[in-house]
Parts: C-alpha cells; structure tokens; sequence
C-alpha cells in the first residue's frame, strides 16, 4: 500500500456531497458504462474505485454476480448510501468500504478489473491512485477509466450559466484538481505501465434543472464557498445571486447541457 503524501492530503473534493451525490446515483452501468461492458466476463472481480453512491457499481454486481464487485470512496456518507442500497436490493456479490485511493487496502493482483469514474480530475497527483490500481489488477486485467473535460462541455442557450461553468473550472484548479482531466488520461496510464487498448469519448446529457441543480450544489457548498471568497472571486451571497439569474434558464424548454468524458480501455500487461 503507497503513502499518503502531501499532494494527496491537501487535495478537496470539489463536488462535496448531498444534492451532488443524488446526482451520482442517477447514473447506472447502461448509462456511463457500457464502454467497458462489452470487454468483462461473468464471474470476473471488479474493483469500482471512487465509487460515490454505488449505483454504477451495483450493475457491475449485477453484470459480473457471483464474482465479487467491491466499491470503495473516501466519503463516508456515499458509502453507508451505496450498502444500505445493495441490501435494499438484496445483492450480496458486492462490497463497500470506505478507503483512499492513494493507499488502497487490498493485496498485490487481487482483481480482475478495475473501473473508475469521474474521480482522478479530483486527486493529486493521479498518477499516485492510477500506479495503486495497476498494484492491485492480476497481470492481464483490465481498467475502464472515465473522466471528464471542461474544453467539451457544451450548453445552449447562452446565459449567465457561462459564468457558472467559468467558476467551477476555476474550483477544480483552486482545489488542486484537473478540469481538464480526461485528455490527459492516454499519457498517464501509458506512464503508469498501462497499455490504452480503446479510446472513446461521450456525452451526458441533463436538461436546466439537473443541471443547475448540480451547480448549486458544488459552488455552494461550504468548502468552495471559502475557497472562492478567498481566492477574492465571489462570496456567498453574490455566489447565491449568480447561480439566482439562472432559474429562468433552466427552466427554458429549449435548455440543455452536455458533459464531455473521455473513456478509455487499458491493460495491465501480462
Ligand atoms: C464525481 S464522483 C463519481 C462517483 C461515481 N464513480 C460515478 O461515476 O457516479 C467522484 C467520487 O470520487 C471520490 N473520491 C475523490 N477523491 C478520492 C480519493 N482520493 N479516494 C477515493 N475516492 C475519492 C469522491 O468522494 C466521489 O464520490
């Protein structure tokens, strides 16, 4: 297991929890995932790593059952969230436990595959959290790696919501992370002894209210509220005032918004 160092403990999770969460868990295998799908197999051990609410990890679960899927998170609440939700639905091939993913808590080849979504744009550095999954793949397991780009989100229509995504970019930067993480992810699997086998790229779609929604919960949570006053860019009540002017915007039927994630196929070398 590697050691926590100093990059890694000062990095912030700039989506903090709660409506941000609510959102994770409307995401599902079918929906983000079945790039990856096509390439496991029945029976195979699956690590799900930054695995938030677990709505993803419960359809590898359900995908792979009776291998074993285990899904770990630094946040403590999306964990409780992700068991109580496994036992709700009775699945009982999966795991869930708090962890981080600079120092992982499992052996050397324990699984067969690795997946992680939307969580290496927030560590520092990902090269730490990539070099601990390739640790813990058999040799000749698989990742499927997806992770998000600020250069390709798209919106329509124009508004106020510019400003938005133009503060949002700016947290990830402020909280030690990459907005523009996606792209960089051929380059970092290659230098952690991975070999890219599929490159692709997709959008998420939400309409003005998902959307918006999602916003106010990253930037008025209190961790970014601080960040951003110190940083002397907003504070809360004009934060409060922005995200406001909005309302009309994500209410207009025309409204859309699309999130750009790269998604790549890599192997561990036998
Ligand atoms: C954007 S969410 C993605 C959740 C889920 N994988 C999905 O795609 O819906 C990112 C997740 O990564 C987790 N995370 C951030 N830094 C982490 C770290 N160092 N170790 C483990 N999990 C981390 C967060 O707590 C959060 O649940």
């Amino acid at each position: 297991m590697a050691d926590i160092d100093s990059d890694a403990s000062r990095e912030r999770y700039t989506h903090g929890y709660g409506a941000t969460s609510d959102h994770m868990a409307r995401r599902s295998v079918e929906s983000i995932g079945s790039f990856f799908v096509g390439y496991l197999t029945r029976g195979q051990s699956l690590l799900d790593c930054g695995c938030g609410p677990g709505s993803v990890t419960l359809g590898f679960a359900s995908y792979l059952e009776p291998g074993l899927v285990v899904g770990v998170d630094i946040g403590e609440g999306d964990i409780k969230r992700a068991q109580s939700t496994a036992s709700d639905q009775g699945i009982d091939n999966v795991e869930f436990q708090v962890a981080n993913a600079h120092a992982l808590p499992f052996q050397d080849r324990s699984f067969d595959a690795v997946w992680s979504s939307g969580m290496l744009e927030h560590v520092a550095p990902p090269q730490t959290a990539l070099t601990e999954m390739h640790r813990v793949m058999k040799p000749g397991g698989l990742l499927g790696l997806r992770g998000g780009d600020f250069r390709g989100h798209m919106w329509t229509p124009s508004s106020e919501i510019d400003r938005v995504m133009e503060l949002i970019a700016t947290l990830f930067q402020l909280n030690g992370a990459d907005a523009n993480h996606g792209g960089e992810q051929p380059r970092l699997l290659r230098e952690t002894g991975f070999e890219p086998l599929d490159i692709s790229a997709s959008y998420y779609g939400m309409d003005g209210r998902e959307c918006l929604e999602l916003c106010r919960g990253i930037l008025l949570n209190d961790q970014n509220v601080g960040v951003l006053r110190d940083a002397g860019l907003a504070d809360e009540e004009e934060l409060s005032d922005l995200l406001g002017t909005c309302d009309g915007w994500a209410r207009e039927s025309d409204t859309i918004f699309f999130q750009a994630w790269w998604e790549v196929v890599a192997k561990k070398p036998d």
